[in-house]
């Protein structure tokens, strides 16, 4: 394991010391990403004490400390997972070869492309939610937003780092535009659709964190077995900090679930808004809408780019080395259902071309299984009301299915069916006005806001009722 430099202007594990032309052009970005963060960062609490954990070793075991500190002075820094000695390319046309320290020529533009589309997620979310503190239901959710931003934007710092290692001027431009586009802004907008939507209340937190984070999960996963070493490296650690902002999401949605179906039960109409809680239907259609949006991420069902990628031994399946035997993925075919005039239809395609598709897959049952959870959870609280994933055609603005309409099931609808079922399906304005309305900070500590029920425990075995920050 190798230890984190903490005494450098910049932490990491990389012996930055020994490089200076690197160290030098990081230490000119990273003023520019503090004005970036206090610029964009939370709202209204960076000079608070917070109970945050920062990595203070890169294995899997005890990385993680916890202290007070104030946002401000997080120490963002380089962190990338140990080498692997004698590590091979382990997909593709050069399956077997020795991994590259160093971006092959030919796949320069095609890696820097990968990185910049990584790397703009992680400050476009910081972006997203950078309001949400000041709506927090509890100290321990507050501390949980702060942690992810935090940790989002170290992994910003991980991909400046790839690009200002490998990738000479170039890579320094990029660098300098992670900073510079905005989530959601009109002009200079964010690369990818999901990262522009607006995340103003805790429900769309959640459902964020679930979704959105998980699909890093996948990509991360993807990129971990990565030929070019240096980027699998990197993604291997992010994976580590990933964890937690899920289990954020994940635990968040239950909690709200569990004390909506209270709350639904409480009333003698069975009807959780007016114990001022959020009724299931509204989770539902929350979760129609992000779960579509992210679907999205995974680009098109049948892509040359993702073909050419497996082909060069750049993004690989997830879980690529421990779950399949076969990775070369030539010679094989994909079922792909594909619209065509307008009509569903079954089509073989070569797998390379489908590995899009695969990844969505694995995305999807890790879905798949939360619902299954959550279901039980509603089941336990004594409710008649199951949620369910929509299909990954419904809702989709992106490659095949962005073609036609479909219901939350799947079947084809025309777009007249799909515009009279759309307030039923995805979130209205009275939606977000509603929950902008119960939406109100309890900092008390120990206390929590009446829409959400308290977690299990509390963070690195602390008790729910622990000062997690200080105001
Ligand atoms: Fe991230
Ligand atoms: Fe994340």
């Amino acid at each position: 394991m190798t230890a984190i430099d903490y005494q450098s202007k910049i932490p990491n594990n990389v012996d930055l010391n020994s490089d200076r032309r690197l160290q030098r052009a990081l230490e000119h970005w990273q003023p520019r990403f503090l004005a970036w963060w206090n610029d964009m960062g939370p709202e209204g609490f960076q000079s608070k004490d917070c109970y945050l954990r920062t990595a203070v070793s890169a294995d899997k075991e005890g990385w993680a400390h916890f202290d007070y500190v104030r946002m401000p002075d997080y120490r963002w820094g380089i962190f990338l997972a140990d080498r692997e000695p004698g590590r091979k390319v382990p997909f593709g046309d050069h399956y077997g070869e020795a991994a590259w320290q160093d971006v092959p020529g030919e796949f320069r533009t095609a890696l820097r492309r990968i990185i910049v589309t990584q790397g703009d997620t992680e400050p476009a979310s910081v972006e997203q939610q950078r309001n949400l503190g000041l709506t927090a239901p509890s100290l321990y959710d507050l501390r949980n937003l702060f942690q992810v931003n935090v940790e989002e934007a170290r992994h910003l710092w991980a991909m400046v780092y790839l690009l200002q290692s490998y990738f000479g001027s170039e890579g320094r431009d990029e660098a300098e535009e992670l900073l510079a586009r905005r989530a959601g802004d009109a002009d200079k907008p964010r690369i990818l659709d999901a990262f522009n939507q607006p995340c103003n209340d805790w429900l769309s937190f959640f459902c964020f964190t679930m979704f959105a984070d998980r699909d890093g999960k996948f990509q991360l996963g993807a990129l971990a077995e990565s030929g070019f070493d240096p980027l699998a490296r990197t993604c291997r650690f992010m994976l580590t900090e990933e964890a937690h902002h899920m289990f954020v999401g994940d635990t968040g949605l239950e909690r709200i679930l569990r004390r909506s179906a209270q709350l639904t039960a409480q009333d003698p109409n069975g009807d959780a808004r007016a114990q001022g809680g959020i009724d299931l239907m509204t989770i539902q259609k929350y979760i129609n809408y992000w779960f579509s949006y992210c679907l999205d991420l995974f680009g098109s069902e049948v892509s040359t780019n993702a073909a050419d990628w497996f082909g060069a031994g750049l993004k690989g399946r997830f879980g690529e080395e421990k779950r399949f035997t076969e990775h070369t993925a030539l010679n094989q075919t994909r079922s792909l259902e594909l619209i065509r005039d307008g009509q569903l239809s079954s089509h073989e395609v070569e797998l390379r071309l489908a590995m899009n598709e695969i990844l969505r897959d694995d995305y999807i049952d890790d879905c798949v299984n939360a619902i299954r959870r959550w279901n039980k959870a509603l089941s336990a609280e004594g409710i008649d009301f199951q949620l369910e994933l929509p299909s990954r055609r419904f809702h989709r603005r992106q490659g095949t299915y962005a073609a036609a309409h479909f219901d939350p099931r799947g079947e084809l609808v025309s777009e007249a069916e799909f515009e009279r079922n759309r307030t039923a399906w995805l979130p209205v304005d009275a939606d977000r006005q509603y929950l902008e309305s119960i939406m109100k900070p309890v900092f008390g500590v120990g206390q929590i806001a009446n829409w959400i029920a308290p977690p299990k425990r509390g963070i690195n075995d602390n008790e729910f009722a622990y000062e997690y920050v200080r105001l």
